[in-house]
């Protein structure tokens, strides 16, 4: 049963020692909604990324991601829906360094046989699918996506880790700072196609950026300056 509420925060509060980095009161996030989250340096983005993909553990509140209440869920079960059903885009790629750029955007296929079966539903097969990807992000030729992840640019390196979030069709795609690499025009590209991808498959899409210009189109809009009210704030910049 697809859940009404992909994300549902009360009261999240994550420190270390005396040190608070996240405390947020209330956030909801429909299933298939798209939500911009900005802020600025050391605001707490990335944190609640990992926080929601159970990379981090939180100190008390409550938190549900996609009907799994992620203070009670087991390793086998967390793997398991990071696998099938989270796509991620890290703010630093994380590409695995030493697997060709092709390989790297496949990976989750390999992982999770649920998003395999997607990509295959979708375009026959899932190497096609990583091909379809591809080319919308204006990477045109994709039989010479043979080198080793490591040796491609910055911005060539963050358009394979976006199709690798996006393959398969996850129930919710989390992009960190996803076109941080790119330029203008890429920066627009990027936003369209998560927007794409996540509407057409019914997908939630949360998406951080420090970018003011150019990220028209998602459902909702939140401040994470606002947001969080941790009160760790020295590291902070505001935008
Ligand atoms: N494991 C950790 N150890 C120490 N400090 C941490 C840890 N995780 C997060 N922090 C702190 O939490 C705060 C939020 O960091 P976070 O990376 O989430 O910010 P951000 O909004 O993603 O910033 P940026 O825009 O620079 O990417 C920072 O002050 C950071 O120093
Ligand atoms: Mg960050």
């Amino acid at each position: 049963m697809t859940n009404v509420q992909a994300v549902a925060i009360h009261e999240l509060e994550q420190s270390i020692g005396e040190t608070e980095f996240l405390r947020i009161p209330e956030l909801v996030i429909d299933a298939g909604e798209t939500v911009c989250l900005q802020g600025g340096n050391g605001s707490g983005k990335t944190t609640l990324l990992r926080t929601l993909m159970g990379l981090v553990r939180y100190n008390s509140g409550d938190l549900m991601v996609l009907g799994n209440d992620m203070r009670k869920i087991g390793t086998s079960s967390l793997e398991r829906l990071r696998a099938d059903s989270i796509g991620f885009i890290f703010q630093h790629y994380r590409l695995v360094p030493y697997l060709s750029a092709f390989d790297n955007i496949l990976l989750p296929c390999y992982f999770s046989a649920k998003r395999r079966y997607e990509a295959e539903r979708k375009s026959e097969t899932a190497a096609k699918d990583a091909i379809r990807l591809i080319r919308k992000l204006s990477l045109t030729d994709p039989s010479r996506l043979s080198k080793n992840a490591a040796q491609y640019s910055a911005g060539q390196q963050q358009r394979f880790a976006i199709a690798r979030a996006l393959i398969g069709k996850p129930e919710m795609v989390l992009a960190d700072e996803p076109a941080s690499a790119m330029d203008c025009k890429g920066k627009k590209a990027v936003y369209q196609l998560l927007q794409d991808e996540c509407r057409a498959s019914g997908a939630t899409l949360i998406c951080t950026t420090h970018d003011e210009n150019g990220i028209d189109g998602f459902d909702r809009y939140v401040n994470m300056d606002t947001l969080n009210q941790a009160r760790e704030r020295e590291n902070r910049w505001s935008l």
